[in-house]
């Protein structure tokens, strides 16, 4: 997790970024750096650890230009040490980066082919050689900037100053947050409005695909298409909070579109970007000996264990044994003897899930607990924490949450899969890869958020709702009910697809959308049968899938396009538009999104 900032000022900066830096550095405090522009040089100080380590370097060594940027490190590619430290630059650039270079592998040699000497082990200073390449061609930063971004492949928030250049800086959005800040005769950039609220409360924030061209008069904004486009500009309440919604309406839409960026940040916690393999602290267990793993948590984090149990199973062949909390812990049930328990929850807090870990460790199961709140009871009572780095998540219906629980569970059936020999070092590369490019993947499902209006306009009249999926997404199936009712308020049920003709097809009428999880996968044409069952009485179908709008052989009320990717990854990408279907309805149907009623966030009581 990495925090930017950058600001065009008409004093020296350096000091403006630290207290920046600060306010962002719950994203990451493994590194911080500072470049400014001086006398048309790029100078840079940069410092191992905390941010205080930077603040005394520059106190010894002032920094006085008035174009400068500056970063605070959560380590992805490479050790933290200063030289991995952002800013990375040339003599003619210098780059700060949020994100994951996907492609850094292969920018790398083809620059180093071309004589750029690179110093670091990180993804990002590709970047700075590639924009040194594009400047050799054309002395034009615009120009450069523009030229490399089309080659870079990834989710990432780039800001971007160059020598010789004192009134310009670029930045770039793709995936990562990034928000510019207006003052008077000076401009600042940052990752989210917290950063920049010492200096400024008006905030353009910029979106999917945007290049933004700084100088101290304004910013001019171009889309994904290079085309030029006017992004308003809000007043933040940011100031005044600790968490912000940003542009958003609702907290659970910022949580919905910040996926790619904690996609990214749970990834790289859990994966050795330069060895393409994943990394997890010890289970104190013997992975390729496990006989059982036992599963329990509460609703949401539930169904994303029930995607673990599918993954695990298939890719690492170790059964996997699940329940909800609020049964297992009344079951009575035998434990296999050294047996592995995991549990998975946001809060960390719950008490089901607590009371059945308490269980488990009672049967002398060795305890590992997947959650997002690390000082939490459940975290502080497990033997092995594995964080979810979805940051605070306000909105009652999770989203994030569950997709970075699922980030961790797909590192963890690698992790066991290699263990036990069923995952071969080639596939493991092949799925890590897979992992790799979710961000960018989910960023392109959020990109036409319109479609989802437009279906929320005529969910909103239906009294049920069917979700159907099979194999691994029969979970996601249940997630899209559960979503939709919870915030909706509309009956919704989610079922295998196969389990259909026992029973929930006698539902189906004309008045009752079903909507159907069916990516390409090897279980797609017996969903697709299933379908025709549906649509043969009249039945309404939404379907969610990356094949054709005719791959259903039926009419479609509305079909949502998903990108190929690796099946692997399917269920983290699927979630996406169950979530957004879920809260577009419930803005339609005008609830409290955020707060529905009867639930809470965190549910300490049995
Ligand atoms: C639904 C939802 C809940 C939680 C459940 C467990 O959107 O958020 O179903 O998933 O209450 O909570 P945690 O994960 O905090 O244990």
């Amino acid at each position: 997790m990495c925090g930017i900032v950058g600001i065009l000022g008409s004093q020296p900066v350096a000091h403006d970024l630290i207290d920046a830096l600060r306010r962002l550095e719950y994203r990451g405090y493994d590194s911080a750096g500072i470049a400014t522009v001086e006398n048309g040089h790029l100078e840079r100080r940069r410092a191992e650890g905390k941010l205080r380590n930077l603040e005394q370097r520059i106190g010894e060594d002032p920094l006085k230009g008035k174009t400068g940027i500056g970063h605070t490190r959560w380590a992805t590619h490479g050790k933290p040490t200063e030289t991995n430290a952002h800013p990375h630059m040339s003599e003619k650039v210098s780059v700060v980066h949020n994100g994951i270079i996907e492609n850094f592998r292969s920018l790398r040699e083809e620059l180093t082919a071309k004589g750029h000497v690179f110093d670091s082990d990180t993804d990002t200073e590709a970047v700075v050689h590639l924009i040194t390449e594009e400047l050799s061609r054309a002395d034009d930063p615009i120009e450069a900037v523009s030229e490399a971004l089309q080659k870079l492949e990834g989710a990432f928030a780039l800001g971007i100053v160059f020598a010789g250049h004192d009134d310009l800086m670029i930045a770039a959005r793709r995936g990562s947050p990034l928000a510019i800040g207006h003052g008077d005769d000076a401009m600042y950039l940052g990752s989210d409005a917290i950063a920049l609220a010492p200096f400024t409360n008006k905030i353009t924030y910029l979106e999917e695909g945007d290049m933004a061209v700084l100088t101290r008069k304004g910013a001019e904004i171009f889309d994904a298409e290079g085309e030029k486009v006017e992004r308003p500009a809000v007043i933040s309440q940011a100031s005044s909070l600790l968490v912000d919604k940003g542009n958003h309406r609702h907290f659970m839409a910022k949580e919905i579109h910040e996926q790619p960026e904690v996609i990214s940040h749970t990834l790289s916690h859990y994966i050795d970007m330069a060895e393409g393999r994943v990394d997890y602290p010890d289970l104190g267990l013997d992975l390729s000996d496990l006989s059982r793993i036992t599963i329990s948590a509460c609703g949401t984090a539930y169904y994303a264990g029930l995607v673990g149990k599918y993954w695990i199973e298939k890719y690492a062949r170790v059964p996997v044994e699940i329940d909800v909390a609020s049964e297992l812990r009344y079951r009575e049930a035998p434990l296999p003897k050294d047996g592995l328990a995991l549990f998975i929850s946001q809060s960390g807090e719950t008490a089901d899930t607590l009371a059945v870990l308490r269980y488990c460790k009672e049967q002398g199961q060795r305890i590992a607990s997947i959650v997002n709140v690390r000082t939490s009871t459940i975290a502080r009572e497990s033997d092995v924490i594995l964080p979810t780095l979805a940051g605070p998540e306000i909105g009652v219906a999770s989203t994030k949450a569950f997709t970075c629980q699922l980030a961790a569970l797909a590192g963890l059936t690698l992790l066991i899969g290699r263990a036990r020999g069923t995952i071969s070092p080639e596939l493991e590369q092949e799925l890590v890869q897979g992992l790799l490019e979710v961000p960018r993947h989910m960023a392109e499902v959020m990109a036409d958020e319109a479609q989802y209006e437009k279906l929320a306009h005529d969910l909103s009249k239906a009294r049920d709702v069917l979700y159907l999926g099979r194999g691994i997404n029969y979970p996601l199936a249940l997630e899209g009910a559960l979503k939709l009712k919870e915030i909706s308020y509309i009956h919704a049920e989610g079922y295998a697809a196969g389990e259909l003709k026992h029973g929930p097809i006698a539902l189906i009428d004309e008045n009752v959308p079903v909507i159907v999880v069916a990516p390409s996968d090897d279980l797609h044409d017996k969903t697709v049968s299933n379908v025709q069952e549906v649509a043969a009485r009249g039945g309404k179908i939404i379907l969610i899938s990356n094949g054709d709008e005719d791959s259903a052989g039926c009419e479609l009320m509305a079909h949502i396009r998903v990108p190929d990717a690796h099946p692997f990854t399917n269920p983290l990408l699927y979630a996406v538009p169950i979530q957004l279907i879920a809260y577009h309805t419930a803005v339609q149907m005008g609830t409290d999104v955020d707060q529905p009623r009867n639930l809470a966030k965190s549910v300490t009581v049995e």
